[in-house]
């Protein structure tokens, strides 16, 4: 009810706007230089672009599909011949490019209101959040396992409706920068940060769908069909530094979406979670203690009686968790078969859990629900295709586990 309610109330206030789309609609495309493609324009530092003669006419048209098909047209005309004037075109962003593929995809659908301008119109149904997952249905049960490694981190994702989200984060550049990557070797800090892949796209998004003057608390979310769904980002701590990297991110990530309201927060007054766009975890070798991650004050981070980070609890061992301190809870495959004390974890050969297996790891699932916590598991085979399918209805059907930790969306959306 709520959900149709907000998709109707979206609708209204944007219909209202049809006469000025379909204007719009006719013209070219313009060529906007200020719009970045790799989002190098953002929010956290640098001066915001000024906007082009004309901005406040353009409104981006729709492609006229969304989701899944919209990604793999892109890719087929990043590589089709056709697409050769496009990459000419982009030959002078190169410097700071993620990929071809990533840039054709940003120009096309990504948030065309980097930075801030003046004139920049509100048509949230001319969004990147409508032009991506417009009919896309939410996946609420998948984790896009290492989502930075794919070739568009953060949007594939939610171009297939999935609603948790990771990046591997790095202490670089003297500690001023979290750079994305999987191996400390191979970081691009400038092109690859948080802040390019995941906080500054993600604050464009949130801002183009709630542009609206009306007073209100709710924010709409990154999914269209489900507006009131939060999205996941997982913060996987890869340095040593884990305080520096927690106050970094805190103090030049995080801050522009606190600031804005989307991020969700644990009320240190009501001791409750408060549900907003997008949901901060921690997982990896995070700071476990509230000193460290109220920054030492009673009144929370930035004195606001609030916590915007979440722990992903370790689910093999509830009993040590406090689970006022997260909202989900994660471990291994291996892990918890330990933890029940089923003595081979390799047990596993077999193309499905056994009913011995299940049975034992069923309490651990049912004690995190009554705290609260989702739950997920990782290092569950995938291969062959048969068992990881076996194993995904299990996990859902049986165990009854919130998140599946999933590397082939598409197989997922299928499922
Ligand atoms: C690194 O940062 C520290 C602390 O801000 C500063 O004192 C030092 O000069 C910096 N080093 C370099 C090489 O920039
Ligand atoms: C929490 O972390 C801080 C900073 O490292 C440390 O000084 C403090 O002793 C820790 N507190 C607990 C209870 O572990």
């Amino acid at each position: 009810m709520i959900k149709n309610l907000t998709i109707l109330v979206l609708f209204l206030s944007t219909s209202f706007l049809g006469l000025k789309l379909m204007q719009a609609e006719g013209e070219a495309m313009p060529v906007n230089p200020s719009v970045s493609s790799s989002g190098s324009a953002a929010h956290v530092q640098g001066p915001s672009p000024s906007c082009p003669h004309g901005m406040k006419d353009y409104l981006p048209r729709k492609l006229g599909f969304t989701g899944a098909e919209l990604l793999n047209r892109i890719k087929e005309s990043t590589t089709s011949s056709s697409s050769q004037k496009m990459r000419m075109s982009l030959g002078s962003l190169t410097a700071n490019a993620n990929s071809l593929f990533y840039d054709n995809f940003m120009k096309l659908v990504g948030p065309q209101f980097l930075g801030s301008c003046e004139q920049r119109v509100c048509a949230p149904e001319r969004s990147t959040v409508s032009r991506l997952t417009k009919d896309v249905n939410v996946l609420k049960h998948v984790h896009s396992h290492n989502d930075y490694w794919r070739s568009l981190p953060l949007f594939e994702a939610l171009s297939y409706g999935v609603s948790s989200v990771e990046a591997d984060v790095w202490l670089v550049q003297n500690n001023t920068e979290l750079a994305v990557g999987h191996n400390e070797g191979f970081l691009e800090a400038e092109v690859r940060n948080l802040e390019t892949l995941y906080t500054g796209p993600l604050l464009s998004m949130l801002d183009e769908v709630n542009c609206h003057d009306w007073d209100s608390d709710e924010k709409y979310g990154v999914f269209y069909n489900s507006p009131e769904t939060t999205l996941y980002l997982y913060i996987d701590f890869k340095s040593e530094d884990n305080i520096r990297t927690y106050d970094l991110l805190l103090t030049k990530y995080l801050k522009p979406l606190i600031d804005s309201g989307y991020l969700s927060y644990f009320d240190l007054e009501t001791n409750s979670v408060i549900w907003n766009p997008i949901t901060i975890v921690l997982t990896g070798d995070y700071p476990q203690n509230t000193t460290v991650l109220d920054h030492g004050n009673q009144d929370g981070y930035f004195h606001s009686m609030q916590r915007f980070a979440f722990l992903d609890a370790p689910l093999h061992k509830l009993d040590q968790v406090d689970a006022t301190l997260s909202v989900v809870a994660s471990c291994s495959l291996e892990q918890l078969l330990e933890s029940c004390s089923f003595s081979d974890p390799y047990a596993q050969q077999s193309s499905e859990l056994s009913r011995e297996q299940l049975e034992c790891m069923w309490p651990t699932i049912k004690q995190a629900h009554e705290l609260n916590l989702k739950t997920r598991l990782w290092g569950v085979p995938d291969w062959p295709r048969y068992k990881r399918d076996n194993l995904w209805k299990q996990q859902l059907e049986y165990l009854q586990m919130d998140f599946l930790n999933v590397d082939d969306l598409a197989a997922i959306s299928k499922f």
